[in-house]
This record gives C-alpha cells, structure tokens and sequence, in this order.
C-alpha cells in the first residue's frame, strides 16, 4: 500500500461532502473564445494538445485560429494517443516540460484532456512516475499545489474530463487502467461547444454517451458518503466520496437527458438539440461522479480495456486493437447492477423509471430492482448496435481470472460500490457480462 493511504482515515465514519465546482461555459461556437480566455489571464505561450485524427478536424482549427488572432504563441502537440499509456503520457510530459509553457489548451476526447492533465501535473512539480498514481498501484501523492492553466475543450461527449480532477491511463506493466485523482488538477476553464461533437463517428457518439449514462447510474448508486471512513486531514478526504445529495442532483439529470437524447444523437448528429443536450449531459455528470465517483462498471472496465486482444471497432481508423472506453464500461454495466440492485433498491428504481421503465408491477424491490434496470440498459445498448457482451469483444471465459485480478487493485473505485464485491462476486458479474441477451 502506498505511504499516502497508510495514514489518512480514523475509524470514525465520515460526516462532510466537499463539493468541488468546476468552471464551465456551455454554447456553440465558445470555441472561438480560447485566444481571448488566455489572453485575458496574461498567458502568452501554450502548448496545445490533440491527437492525430482531430488534427485535421474543425474543432483544433478554431482553437489555432482563436489564438492566432490574440498573438498567443503555441506549440501543437497532436501525438496523444487514444486510450492513453504511461508511455504515451510521458511523451507528453517530456514536452511539456521542454517547452516551459504559461499555460495548456486540451482539444479532444477524455484521452487528449487526461494526457493533457498529467503533462501539466508532471512538468508543474516534477516527481518519480508513480508518486501521483493512485494507491495501491502508484503511491497516491497528493497534487501539492496549483498547476498551470489549462483549459480543456471536450469533443465527444462522454468522459466529463472538462470537469474533473482525474486523468486516466493504462499502466502497461500492470495491463490495467488507473490514474491520477486530485480536485487541483481539475481544469482552470471547460469550454462546452456542441459544435465540436458534431463530427464524432456513429460508434464514437454511441460508445461516449453510454460512458455519461454509466456516470450517473454509478454515481447515484454508489455508497453513501456518510458510510466512508473519515480522514484524518480535510486534504486527505478522497475526490471519490459517495453518493451525496450534490452529486445525485446532478447524475439524476444527466440521465434524463440521456435517456431522452443520446438514441437521436447517435442517429442524427445534425440535430442541434440532440447534440447539446448529450455534451450538457456529459458535463453534468461529470460534475456529479467527480464528487461522489464511479465504481464497479468503471472498475472492471479497466482490465477489460488493458488487455483487448484484438477488437477493432467499425468506423474508428487506428493501427492497434481498442475497445472504446464507454464500451467497456456498459459491457458490464447490466452484470453489475443486477449484483448492486439488493443494496438499495428504491436508487435502483429511480433509475430505471427515468430510462423508462414501468415500475408499477414491482412487488419484491429488493429481488426486482437490479433486474430492472438491467434491463433498460440492455434495451438501450440493442438499440445503439453495441456488441453483445464481453464474448463479442472477443473475452471467452478463459479470460475471466485475469478480468477479476486486474480489477481487484482498483480500489479507488471498487471501494465505493454500495454493495462490496469480492473475488467470487467479480467471477460471477463477468461470467454473466460474457453475454448481455440471449
Ligand atoms: N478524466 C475523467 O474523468 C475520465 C472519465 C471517463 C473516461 N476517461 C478516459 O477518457 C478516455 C476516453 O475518452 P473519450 O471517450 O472521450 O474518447 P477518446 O478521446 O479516446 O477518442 C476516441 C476517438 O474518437 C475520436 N474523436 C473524438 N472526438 C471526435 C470528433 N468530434 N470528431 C471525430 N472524431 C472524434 C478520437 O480521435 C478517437 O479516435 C479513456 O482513456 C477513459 O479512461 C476519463
């Protein structure tokens, strides 16, 4: 364990929720704003992130454009990669830290805003690799102070990274996902554009809404804050709290405008309406999981994007395998809360209610509930055209002990699902994800 976590909490149950807003400007066409942004806080030089296929997109040409016409100097960096890796992070960092900038600018999906997130940490208060990645993997260092600006300029509308303090990669010795999470770390400016998701692939709009869905659902069903243990510093009080008045406000939301939005998103992205409400929705989510956190469809969701075989999805253009980051997360989305729905089955309901579901006929909740909303997600990968189940993806059962022992460290989440699941639980849900209908 590292030295950070040995020390932080008391027996003695929590009893506060620190809500840490995030700075956000929502409309199309905010984009044009960056160069006034910068200049305004009297930035003069930035390095600018993206990744090769953005590259050549509208929304990276408007930011270069925005900051050309206020003479703010830039480098580009457009080497992130898609899925990020603490190599592929530490390309980044190098940059960063050769280029001694006054501030970041991040274009793209939660892989160029995390790269971008970590880059800044690193070249802000340099330190061994491991010191800021979060415990037991890394050594859970606290940020130690404020970084650089940065601000971050979504274009899919999924991760919410615009509004969190959480950059996630894939440690490539470990083959599991896990990350840095630290309120400093937030973005100084989200600039919200649904202008900038219009472009997005069928697979890509499908794959980053399901993330949004699975925020909120994860987010609204976690522990209850008051059941974590209290730290023994306000500092050490972790960015993942539990479920909390705040954060339910806004995950409740978030999955209503999913629920009434992300099918037409997907099918139409001319639909202006469709569109902003999805990107509303993503960052709206992410201000309620950044608060109260994600747990087991994000926990397993890990191993199963470290160690892709071979999948390559339809309509995606990258020369190594990947499963898309809300892919992997609603494969196990329907096994997980089928296993939660016992530990609080009216939050479960709720739930299903907004997706759609009649939940009039439910005369057992505590056997029911879980069920239910299994259900409605299932409805709703059918309709998106997602894979049926971590077998279409190409995991047999084979695969399942590496599944469970690549989520068992991934403690930052999987401590707060509201019903705790040990090695056997684990083997059950991704036996039962193998396959999401018959
Ligand atoms: N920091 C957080 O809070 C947080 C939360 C959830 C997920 N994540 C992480 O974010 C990453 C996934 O991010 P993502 O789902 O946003 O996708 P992404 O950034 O990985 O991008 C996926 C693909 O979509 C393309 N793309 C993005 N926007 C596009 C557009 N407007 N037009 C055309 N193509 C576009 C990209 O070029 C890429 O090929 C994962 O690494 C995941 O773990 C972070």
């Amino acid at each position: 364990m590292g030295s950070w976590t040995k020390l932080v909490f008391t027996m003695q149950k929590e009893y506060a929720v620190q809500i840490s807003s995030s700075n956000l400007r929502f409309g199309a066409g905010v984009t044009r704003e960056v160069g006034m942004d910068l200049a305004d806080r009297g930035i003069k030089r930035v390095l600018v992130l993206t990744d090769a296929n953005l590259k050549r997109l509208q929304p990276v040409q408007t930011v270069l454009e925005s900051l050309e016409s206020e003479n703010i100097e830039y480098d580009l960096f457009a080497e992130v990669r898609v899925e990020p890796t603490d190599i592929s992070v530490k390309q980044a960092v190098a940059v960063a830290v050769a280029g001694k900038y006054d501030g970041y600018v991040a274009v793209g999906g939660g892989s160029v805003m995390d790269t971008a997130k970590a880059a800044n940490l690193y070249a802000s208060y340099p330190d061994d690799f491991y010191a800021y990645i979060n415990a037991p993997i890394g050594q859970g260092k606290p940020v130690p102070g404020p970084v650089k600006p940065l601000i971050a300029i979504p274009t899919t509308a999924g991760t919410g990274s615009e509004t969190t303090g959480v950059s996630i990669m894939d440690l490539t010795e470990h083959h599991a996902k896990t990350g840095i999470a630290h309120h400093l770390l937030k973005p100084t400016l989200g600039l919200v554009d649904p202008e900038n998701t219009r472009t997005m692939p069928a697979i890509i709009a499908a794959c980053s809404g399901l993330d949004v869905l699975c925020h909120a659902l994860e987010s609204y069903t976690a522990m209850p804050f008051n059941q974590r243990p209290r730290p023994e510093r306000p500092m050490y009080r972790p960015a993942y709290q539990g479920s909390n008045p705040i954060s339910d406000i806004w995950a409740l939301k978030a999955v209503t405008l999913t629920s009434q939005n992300l099918l037409t998103a997907v099918q139409d992205p001319e639909n202006t309406n469709a569109r902003s409400n999805m990107i509303l929705a993503a960052s709206m989510a992410g201000m309620g999981f950044g608060n109260a956190g994600v747990h087991l469809c994000h926990g397993m969701s890990y191993p199963v994007s470290g160690m892709v075989h071979s999948y390559r999805p339809e309509g995606i253009n990258l020369d190594y395998p990947i499963i898309p980051h809300g892919m992997s997360v609603i494969l196990n989305a329907p096994a997980v809360f089928r296993f939660t729905g016992k530990a609080d089955p009216q939050r479960h309901l709720t739930l299903a209610e907004i997706m759609g579901a009649d939940i009039s006929s439910i005369r057992s909740p505590i056997d029911e509930a879980g069920e239910l909303l299994a259900d409605c997600i299932v409805d709703l990968m059918k309709k998106l055209e997602i894979p049926n189940g971590l077998s279409a993806v190409g995991y047999t059962s084979e695969d399942i002990p590496n599944l469970v022992a690549g989520t068992i460290p991934q403690h930052r989440v999987t401590k707060i699902s509201p019903r705790q699941a040990g090695a056997s639980d684990l083997e059950k849900m991704f036996t039962d994800a193998l396959k999401a209908w018959d």
